[in-house]
């Protein structure tokens, strides 16, 4: 067998390595060596070369940086999005009136507000199917994409579900993990925000959801009004739903229809709506 010497002398890699000095690390001060070592091969065999040993503070950074980078990834895989809005984005959204139009400009300032560490909060509210979910997406699309930021979807009973799974035994993810990543995320949307199947405990989750997002970025869209969600929640719930919000971060979104049923309406010839009896 060949000692580990041989290997890599015949890789042209000296191991007799002649201590230089010791030099400080430019950025944390720490001392490290620096040695010279004689290239045995290639075209520069023979000539003397200098080799700092990197210092700890180095990989570590380099570490965090990887980590930062894969962030937005991370919680986007944590998120519950419905297959229908994978595709969403700015650009396949096409405003058809006023409401619509003045979504998409809050959603810019949103954006820039949000890059800006602002921490902004906003709630879409409107009838089904007019583009709030849509418009939300989007936005965090821009955000993770352009921005490398880090936006949390979340939708009402598919968190529900969520939760519900780190219950068993076999589930790699824990709730802790999922309020963790809550109150760490650069953006969280809670998508389709209702009134429907409002037990103690979904209270509860609600609750601890807002707590963890108090003065972070938060959108919420619901098909409620602002009084039915007060009427639905109670005071100690909408007190830190509505945290930092004014008038103008309560954006109404309508339609003259479902954007669900639009091909219903494009084949109605009269263009009067749907027949009741369809
Ligand atoms: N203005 C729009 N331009 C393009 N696509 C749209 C627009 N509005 C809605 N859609 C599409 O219609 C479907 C329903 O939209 P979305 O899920 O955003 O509705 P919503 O307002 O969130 O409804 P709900 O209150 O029921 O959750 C989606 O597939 C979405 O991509
Ligand atoms: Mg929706
Ligand atoms: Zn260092």
């Amino acid at each position: 067998m060949k000692k580990i010497s041989e290997v890599l002398n015949a890789a042209s890699i000296n191991l007799e390595r002649q201590f230089v000095k010791e030099k400080n690390c430019e950025r944390c001060g720490r001392k490290r060596n620096v040695y010279r070592v004689r290239l045995l091969g290639g075209p520069k065999k023979g000539q003397w070369m200098t080799l700092e040993e990197p210092c700890d503070c180095t990989l570590s950074r380099q570490a965090a940086a990887l980590i930062q980078k894969k962030r937005p990834q991370y919680y986007w895989s944590q998120s519950t999005i419905n297959d229908s809005l994978e595709e969403a984005t700015l650009e396949n959204f096409f405003p058809e009136n006023d409401t619509q139009d003045r979504a998409v400009k809050k959603a810019a300032e949103f954006i820039k507000k949000v890059v800006h560490h602002q921490q902004p909060r906003m709630i879409l509210y409107g009838s089904p199917g007019v583009g709030k979910s849509h418009l939300a997406v989007a936005m965090s699309k821009v955000l993770m994409n352009r921005f490398n930021k880090a936006c949390l979807f979340l939708e009402k009973t598919a968190l529900k579900q969520k939760v519900r799974s780190t219950w068993s035994r076999e589930s790699k993810l824990t709730e802790s993990e999922i309020m963790r990543l809550i109150s760490k995320a650069d953006l969280v949307i809670l998508d389709d925000l209702g009134a429907e199947g409002m037990t103690s405990w979904t209270r509860e989750l609600l609750f601890s959801l807002l707590n963890a997002r108090l003065s972070k970025s938060l959108v919420v869209t619901t098909n409620m009004s602002i009084s039915e969600m007060d009427q639905a929640y109670g005071a100690k719930i909408m007190d830190r739903l509505l945290e930092n919000m004014s008038k103008q971060d309560l954006l109404l979104m309508e339609a003259d229809y479902s954007h669900r049923l639009k091909h219903l309406m494009e084949d109605d010839p009269k263009g009067k709506g749907i027949d009741p009896l369809f």
